[in-house]
Parts: C-alpha cells; structure tokens; sequence
C-alpha cells in the first residue's frame, strides 16, 4: 500500500512538471493530498492564488465553485477538478433563476432527517423583491449566481465586504449562519438566504457543552458557518486559515476546532507541542473527501475534468470576485 502510494506520488510529480501543472488544496482535503499540493488555505487564499500564480494547468482539489472561481480568474489557464462529483451541497441550494431542485437527506444529518431545499424561489426572485438592495455573495456559489451579484465574500472576510459597501442594507447569499454572524458584527440590515452547510449546520449547544466539559482547558474556535448560538459561545470564530493563525499565535496548548476534520491535518503538523480536538468527530465533508491521490494522478494524465465557465457568465463572475480581492 506504502509502496503503491509512493509510486503514485512519483508519478504525480513527474507529470506536474511536464505539464508545468499547479495543485491547489483547501484545507478540507484528505491528508495525502495536502501533503503533495503546492498550495493549501481557506477560500480567500486559494482565490489569490489562482488569480496570481504562474503555470498551464491549476490542478483544484476542492469542490467544483472552487475550480470555477479559479476558471474565472485565470481564464488562460486549464483548470482541472480532478472528481467531477465533488459539489458543495450548500452552493447548490441557490439559482439564478429556473426549475426547483428538491434535496432530500444528507448523509449523518440526523437532526433534520428530510430537510427539503431550496423552495420555489431563486436569486432574481429576491433581487425583484428588494430593487436595488446589492447582493453580497458568499464564495460558495456557482459563478452564474456570482455573475448575478454586486460582490463575493468569504469566510474570512464578509463583515469587511459588507461594511465597504455605502449601503445601509444587503442580500446575503446563501449561508443563513455566516449572514447571521455577519448581522451581529455590523449595523447594516442583512437580508439573509436560507441556505446551510450540512457539515457545520449541525454542530449543537449542546455539543460545545460537552466538549467544554470533556476539555476544560481548551479554547474553542468555530467556523461561522455553524449556527449563531454555537458562535456566541467560542472563543474565537473565524476561517480555517484564520484558525490556523489563531493556534499558531495563542498562548493556549489545547483546542477545540468546531470545523471540518481535515483541518486537524495542518493544525497538528503545525503545532506538534499543541493538542486538538474535533468539536464533533462526524465533521466530514464528504464531497472534500471525494479526491484522492489517484484521482489527481488521474487528472494530470488525461487532462480531466475541464472546467471552464463560459465568457458572459465569467466575466459577471470576475466583477464580483474581483472588487473582493481588491479589499484588503
Ligand atoms: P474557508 O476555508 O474559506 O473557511 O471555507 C470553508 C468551506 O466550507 C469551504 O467549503
Ligand atoms: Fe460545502 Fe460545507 Fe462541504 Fe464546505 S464543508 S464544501 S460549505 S458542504
């Protein structure tokens, strides 16, 4: 097994340089696949660098919004999402316009066993229904709903987006938790989406009293993509770059990390006197889950898959992302 992943790894390599290829990883990966990346970081760094970096091919291991943003910001370069599967359930629950999508189950989502999303209504529904409100738009959408809107956010930076528009109100799509989040930390009126991410969604209260419990002298850091009442009692909510910092820098040698399991991966590698804990164990991602070394190796070989959004829709897509990455 040792000796089969060393070859692939070899081979991955080999044809990274023959192709003057770039991997890409965000930190939800597994960890062989940050361990071979070039790069690996939140939603906000891995759009820097796909917008900046200097090669033919950007290998993206992430989920498809990822790839696409990567399309629109580097539209000379071929982007490859090496499992064509890999889609971000919560991106998929808002659509410009069109046919209603039902979802049903998530797998190990118990608490809401048949949530069905989204209702009939899409993003030019809520334009309609607030003219002229500017829709801020969370990097975890397709690029037609980017197209749409006035500008991106991430998790690392939404109150900065918002507070940088003159407005006194905006459409936040399509995390109701990180809007919520963000209307506690602005005066602005936010118009929230009702959208979710099943992997932080479902974090309770009464999870962070039992990890409280269990390990006394550990901080607790929390995604903002968790529920608001999970928020207020962190110690420190922020991205998972922003939560790599923050173990970094802290005094702390002990922590409770209320995001996805693979960031346990660079947390521990990069704090190896430092203990953490997953705030719950079944914070999985499993669409993050779906690449593997084969699958990059695979994707190098064959050039698969392609995504290249199309020039109308990137170009809207480039607006938006762009006067992001323009705020410091
Ligand atoms: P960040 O790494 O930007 O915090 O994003 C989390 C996420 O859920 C990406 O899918
Ligand atoms: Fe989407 Fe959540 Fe997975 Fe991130 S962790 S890709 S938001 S489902």
């Amino acid at each position: 097994m040792e000796d089969e992943q060393k070859k692939i790894t070899e081979e991955i390599l080999r044809l990274k340089e023959e192709r003057r290829a770039i991997i890409l990883s965000h930190n939800y990966q597994r960890d062989e696949v940050q361990e071979i990346a070039d790069f690996t970081g939140d939603s906000l760094e891995l759009s820097r660098k796909a917008a900046g970096v200097d090669c033919d091919v950007i290998v993206f291991c992430g989920v498809n919004f990822m790839a696409e943003s990567a399309s629109v910001l580097s539209p000379d370069k071929t982007v490859l999402l090496p499992e064509l599967e890999a889609n971000c359930p919560m991106a998929d629950m808002v659509r410009v316009s069109g046919e209603r999508k039902v979802w049903k189950t998530f797998p190990g989502y118990d608490e809401q066993p048949t949530f069905v999303f989204p209702h009939d209504f899409t993003l030019r529904d809520i334009k309609a229904q607030h003219p002229g409100v500017p829709v801020v738009t969370y990097v975890n959408t397709t690029a037609d709903v980017k197209a749409e809107s006035d500008i991106c956010c991430t998790s690392a930076n939404v109150v900065k987006v918002i507070e940088s528009l003159p407005d006194k109100e905006v459409i936040c799509i399509p995390d109701r938790n990180l809007s919520a989040w963000a209307a506690k930390n602005t005066d602005k009126k936010i118009i929230a989406w009702d959208g979710f991410c099943h992997v932080h969604d479902r974090v309770s209260v009464e999870d962070v009293r039992k990890a409280r419990k269990l390990y006394p002298n550990a901080l607790l850091m929390a995604h903002p993509e968790c529920r608001l009442e999970v928020l207020e009692l962190a110690d420190h909510v922020t991205s998972t770059s922003g939560m790599l910092r923050f173990a970094k820098s802290s005094d702390a040698t002990e922590f409770v990390v209320g995001t996805e399991i693979g960031l346990m991966y660079r947390l521990g590698k990069e704090n190896p006197d430092k203990i953490f804990y997953p705030l719950r164990k079944d914070m999985i991602c499993p669409n993050m889950k779906k690449t593997r070394l084969s699958s990059i190796l695979r994707a190098l070989k064959e050039l698969t898959h392609i995504i290249k959004v199309p020039e109308d829709i990137r170009l809207g897509a480039k607006k938006a992302l762009d006067r992001m990455l323009e705020i410091k």
